[in-house]
């Protein structure tokens, strides 16, 4: 036996040598090695993906170079050279630990646009250069496997973690997620799909049951991860928190296997999130859990008593166990890749830029305010001008980055002046917030980290407290403003805030300080004919329905990365003409947002159970089936340019099968620019209720130049018609007659085009499964 083992290790080492990756990732090779683990090395492989077994010290390991003593990943069982997996954290760039304050040596990482930002790009190539360019980092900073992408849907414009994940849509959502894994991925590293499912918010973020029917799930908070599965092929998922519809994610099987696994293909690894302490480890392994991170003595005793008592079989670790060696012998710690520890930063920083301004959405442009002339003299308000939110906090931020460059850096490095008494009059306000404390840190401090483990009930106060500060803007008087006018061509304010995981930070109003300085700063430029913009700089969806009126231009900067100085510069001067359109409906106010009624739960004060009964009609399906008027609509966004929608065609009107769809988009006005285009189909109401209409297609033009052309096509198939019927489970396209809205918006329709469906198709009958455990009255336009 003893000599079988060594003959299975060696010949496992020699494969490792020669990278081939082929035979390594053979099912006989991983079956070999697993039968060749003791039951301990095998639980301890599951909780904490070897935590608790011994690792080896690498810098004893013979030979070793100076990189390998920084390995991230550590040998743990070194008779078989299986090494744990080197993974890391987030959504916007790689977040480890900052550089100790002056070091210049440290490896810094690219903190790149946040994930809205980014969808509001609508361009699928984009975000894969950044996927690759991230994932290059990942690999050359010796990781295997990033924590990323996060697409839960923004289910609510509140929820603390949406700078995080995409869009409203799950098509949008679950492209570009699709997109920037098949980025990171050319790596030959894995990126994670996370919070499988139902995580849309921060309020008792890791118990809540999300109370959700069967045909939102399909249709909404599926959809996305489903495309992205297949599409995209993630190397690993991560489970929710939450519980939804009565069980914890990741101890539901028929979601993890018959949905996941059997439906979409996914032969990728589960994690669960981290530190769920709550959770039944033996549940977990059940459901197919791989991983269960970060993985605690008590859970490792927990599958080592079942396995003792047999109420969990050794097949099951062993089943489970095929997809963690799957996952390591495609790594590259396993492979023995050596990384430079050197990746392109400059590279990285131009493409951060890059898509930094592309995703910025010019919400209003009157008087020709903008662009700007940089021979201009700026008088820059708003102390977010001076210090910029590159990143939401917690595992979401980029702790490692090396600088941010603020709106106001950016405009002198563009040369324009700006008030310099002002500049420091910010510079010292700021100073005192960080002296008083309560400029939050762009990272969790472990004090932080040990409240938010603690309960993961409510947030804890000092939480309560970081919002406040994002927003502490101070006042300023109006005569002041008028000395400012008097030395300045125009003035422009930043408006910022920040949030993420344990509270729920989004679409916080504006306060009455802020709202005093755009109408004051207004009142005193527009008497001297001069203009004021207002740029954004939050991480999803605000308030701008109080105070929109009154600056001549906005522009939505989101949480841009490190660059976002620049690239809101790049935008102002017109250097890039902006091209980027909304990925979210902006409410009038956030009563008529159609889950405000039902967020963040019951009972208010500890949600235990969330009840999803908006159903299908989240975000644009709502507005624009109930006719709610929106202060900015899915979809929206303006250029300096204008473009004309001509030649819709459709190749035949009648559906079999597929359907192409064409359309010319010409570039009208004075200057080039990109784009965006919508398909949007209205399907025929049958037997059940349907959203008036529904994103099926998007697609984004090149950089036009004036009076130049480009054909965009679009491909429906069956599922783009079909509906999920909870009462037979399958998707269902009805017959009738369909119309294909070609659109700049989810409002600006410009072209229209119909096709028939002459018979009902029956597109997938799926498992009948994840019914909700509560009767619940969803939303209908039909209601009695
Ligand atoms: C977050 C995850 C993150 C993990 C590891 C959890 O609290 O929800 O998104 O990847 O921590 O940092």
């Amino acid at each position: 036996m003893v000599v079988i083992l060594f003959l299975v290790a060696a010949q496992i080492l020699i494969q490792a040598c020669t990278g081939n990756q082929q035979a390594k990732s053979d099912k006989n090779q991983i079956d070999a090695l697993i039968a060749s683990l003791t039951l301990e090395e095998k639980i301890g492989m599951i909780v904490g993906d070897g935590k608790f077994l011994p690792a080896v010290d690498l810098t004893a390991e013979k030979n070793a170079d100076v990189f390998i003593a920084n390995r991230n990943s550590k040998l743990l069982i070194p008779r078989l050279s299986i090494r744990s997996t080197a993974l890391t954290d987030g959504p916007a760039g790689i977040n480890k630990s900052p550089a100790p304050e002056g070091d210049t040596e440290y490896a810094y990482t690219t903190a790149f646009p946040t994930s809205t930002c980014l969808a509001a790009t609508w361009n699928t190539g984009l975000v894969e250069n950044v996927g690759r360019a991230f994932g290059n980092e990942v690999l050359e900073y010796d990781y295997d496997l990033i924590l990323m992408p996060a697409l839960n849907l923004h289910r609510n414009p509140k929820c603390g973690r949406n700078f995080e994940y995409y869009s409203e849509d799950p098509l949008l959502s679950g492209k570009l997620s699709a997109s920037m894994v098949n980025g990171l991925q050319s790596n030959g590293i894995g990126a994670t799909l996370k919070h499988f499912l139902a995580n849309n918010q921060e309020t008792n973020r890791r118990k809540y049951n999300a109370v959700v029917s069967q045909r939102a799930l399909r249709e909404l908070y599926l959809r996305g991860f489903e495309i992205a599965v297949r599409e995209s092929h993630p190397k690993a998922i991560m489970t929710a928190y939450n519980k939804l519809n009565g069980f914890y994610t990741p101890e539901i099987p028929e979601l993890l296997q018959d949905i996941v696994r059997e439906e979409w293909g996914f032969k990728g690894l589960y994690m669960t999130d981290f530190d769920m302490y709550y959770g039944d480890a033996v549940a977990q392994v059940r459901a197919g859990i791989n991983m269960i991170m970060g993985g605690s003595r008590d859970e490792y005793n927990e599958l080592k008593t079942a396995l003792k008592n047999k109420t969990l079989d050794e097949n099951t670790l062993d089943e489970n166990l095929v997809y963690n060696m799957k996952l390591k012998l495609s790594s590259p710690s396993m492979k023995a890749y050596i990384p430079s520890l050197k990746p392109d930063l400059e590279a990285h920083a131009k493409i951060a830029r890059e898509a930094a301004a592309e995703g910025m959405v010019l919400l209003k442009n009157e008087n020709s305010a903008l662009p700007l002339n940089k021979d201009q003299t700026l008088a820059v308000f708003g102390k977010t001008s001076y210090d910029l939110i590159a990143f939401g906090t917690g595992s979401g931020s980029v702790r490692s980055h090396k600088y941010r460059v603020s709106v106001n850096d950016g405009l002198k490095s563009a040369g324009f002046n700006v008030l310099t008494d002002m500049e420091k009059d910010y510079t010292e306000y700021i100073e005192k917030l960080k002296r008083e404390n309560i400029v939050p840190p762009y990272f969790d401090t472990p004090k932080h980290r040990k409240d938010n483990d603690i309960k993961g009930n409510q947030s804890p106060p000092h939480f309560k407290t970081r919002l406040v500060a994002f927003s502490k803007e101070q006042g300023v008087p109006i005569k002041k403003i008028s000395k400012y006018e008097s030395e300045s061509d125009a003035a422009l304010i930043t408006l910022g805030r920040s949030g993420g995981e344990n509270y729920e930070n989004g679409y916080l109003p504006i306060t009455q300080v802020e709202f005093n300085l755009v109408r004051d700063v207004c009142d005193v430029y527009h008497s001297a004919g001069k203009k004021v913009i207002v740029v954004l700089n939050v991480g999803g969806v605000w308030e701008t329905a109080s105070w929109r009126d009154s600056p001549d231009a906005i522009l939505m900067a989101w949480q841009p990365g490190q660059e976002g100085g620049h690239a809101v510069v790049d935008i102002l001067t017109g250097a890039v003409n902006p091209s980027g359109k909304l990925p979210d409906s902006f409410p009038l106010k956030y009563e008529t947002v159609p889950s405000a009624g039902s967020f963040p739960g019951e009972p208010a004060e500890n949600p235990t159970n969330t009840f999803y009964k908006e159903g299908i009609y989240v975000g644009y399906r709502y507005y624009d089936s109930f006719d709610v008027p929106t202060a900015y609509e899915f979809g929206y966004g303006m250029s300096y340019t204008s473009f004309d929608y001509s030649d819709l065609e459709l190749s035949s009107n009648s559906f079999s099968s597929k359907m192409q769809v064409t359309v010319t988009v010409t570039n009208s006005g004075e200057v080039a620019g990109k784009e965006i285009v919508q398909l949007y189909l209205a399907a025929p109401q049958t037997e059940i209720e349907k959203p008036v209409q529904e994103l099926k297609g998007f697609a984004k033009t090149e950089l036009l130049q004036p009076g130049d052309s480009q054909q965009l096509s679009f491909e429906l198939d069956e599922r783009s018609l079909a509906s999920f019927w909870s009462g037979i489970s399958a998707w269902k396209a009805d017959r009738g007659d369909y119309e294909v809205r070609i659109a700049a918006s989810s409002k600006d329709i410009r072209l229209k085009a119909s096709f028939n469906l002459p018979n009902d198709i029956i597109v997938e009958e799926v498992h009948n499964v994840l019914y909700p455990n509560f009767v619940m009255e969803e939303m209908s336009r039909f209601s009695k």
